[in-house]
């Protein structure tokens, strides 16, 4: 079994893909107005000092749980180990239906900005506040974005992913640098920047703190499994530490970048950065509008989000094909429309809900705003404390070992990345959710 199992094509095979994964709409669209929500500079710290810990601690987890078994989770947990720790893995599986269809609906949105940056249509605050209020074209855009997700996935991780990964990411980080260049010098832009870069710790409640971790977990992938998936095509050869870094690097850089190019222009153009999920659908089309070549830049940057979405979403409808064609031999062609279909009809509600379902609450939230918070605010932590705990215990000192690859004995920080695993990240990870829940 193990021997037969596709490998990535290159060394660096496993960073572009990981690195797919993570750097999607969680980075450019999520993370700026998530920050802008919880009081900017301060939330940022925090989420950086989370990032660099539990986040990186976590993801080395997945890597070396999924290289060590070669499954997707829940056959890697019990390959591995057995007993309960499968339900981690289930758990994992089960995220996946909540992330999905709300990312997806968001995916549609950029699909549409492609096409209205394109025709030159207003795409001014009214027009975005009427264009998410329009049940059938977000729901059509969801389907075409879930579609074409899917054909993607129909043909393979390998070759699509790993080829499309390496030249998008690139080409996405010049245009954002080239972004931010514009947006720090539009005038006004200072008081963005003193927002981005100043923290005022009166700001930070235990409710950001919480929101912090979820945009963490959701921004490197981690919690559900991606990275158990994913890694268990890293070869025997490789060190883990090192792929993690750069996987983790490359996110945060984007990230980072997003918020630059972002929150200066909210400023500039008297904006409010606290307005949620259409903060970037907003804001970057009034900095294209303010640049020599505007129209060229909007439409590459709005082609490239939704690409940077599919490499995401892709990893997550993977987990779930990868689930059942392994535990249930299923062929994996059939596994792919009809999970696909699936995360079509579960996207139906979350893509109404800026629309003729906005009225429709379940505990005081929308749908989409439900699926999101369950799925980043609770199966995330939850799943990476199951993730941790099982390195630092259950399957110490194996893992330890894993982390050096065939060659190689466990690194000499490898006890430090035990307790992180084994104590630090669930306590912390526990206190989180106990306290904002
Ligand atoms: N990390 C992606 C983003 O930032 C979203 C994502 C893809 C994800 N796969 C995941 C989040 C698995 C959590 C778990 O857009």
């Amino acid at each position: 079994m193990a021997e037969q199992r596709a490998g990535w094509k290159s060394r660096t095979g496993f960073v572009v893909a990981a690195a797919g994964s993570a750097v999607g709409l969680g980075n450019i669209w999520r993370f700026p107005y998530v920050a802008g929500e919880n009081g900017g500079a301060a939330f940022i710290l925090i989420y950086l000092a989370i990032i660099f810990t539990v986040g990186f601690s976590v993801l080395l987890a997945e890597q070396a749980i999924g290289r060590a078994a070669h499954r997707s989770p829940a056959g890697a947990f019990r390959v591995l180990k057995g007993g309960l720790w499968p339900i981690v893995g289930y758990i994992g599986v089960l995220t996946a239906f909540f992330i999905l269809p709300f990312y997806s609906v968001v995916g549609g949105w950029t699909f549409a900005y492609v096409w209205k940056t394109v025709v030159g249509a207003s795409v001014d605050s009214a027009a975005f506040g009427g264009f998410i209020a329009d049940g059938w074209a977000t729901v059509g855009y969801h389907a075409l974005f879930i579609g074409v997700t899917a054909l993607i996935v129909l043909g393979g991780v390998q070759g699509g992913i790993e080829r499309y990964a390496r030249i998008l990411m690139p080409a996405l980080l010049v245009i954002l640098v080239i972004l931010v260049i514009r947006a720090v010098t539009l005038p006004g832009a200072e008081k963005g920047i003193a927002f981005y870069i100043t923290p005022d710790f009166s700001k930070l409640t235990l409710d950001s703190i919480h929101a912090a971790l979820s945009q963490a977990f959701f921004s490197i992938s981690v919690g559900m499994g991606v990275m158990i998936t994913y890694g268990s095509y890293i070869a025997k050869t490789e060190k883990l530490a090192g792929d993690a870094t750069w996987v983790v690097g490359l996110d945060t850089g984007v990230a980072l970048l997003s918020g630059l190019a972002i929150m200066p222009a909210v400023f500039a153009f008297g904006m409010d950065p606290g307005q949620g999920p259409g903060l970037t659908f907003v804001t970057l089309p009034a900095v294209f509008a303010q640049m020599p070549g505007g129209y060229v830049f909007g439409v590459l940057f709005f082609v490239m989000l939704s690409l940077a979405a599919m490499t995401s979403a892709m990893s997550l409808l993977e987990v779930v094909v990868a689930h059942v064609t392994d535990e249930f031999n299923c062929g994996r062609k059939p596994m792919v429309i009809l999970f696909g279909g699936i995360m079509f009809l579960l996207g139906i509600p979350a893509a109404l809900s800026f629309g003729a379902g906005k009225e429709f609450l379940i505990f005081g939230k929308t749908v989409f705003d439900l699926m999101e918070f369950i799925s980043t605010g609770i199966l995330l932590p939850v799943g990476a404390i199951g993730i941790s705990l099982f390195v630092g215990w259950a399957f110490w000192p194996k893992a330890g070992e894993e982390l050096g690859g065939e060659h190689g004995d466990a690194p000499s920080w490898a006890p430090v990345w035990r307790w992180m695993c084994g104590i630090v990240a669930p306590l912390l990870i526990l206190w989180i959710l106990i306290a904002a829940l």
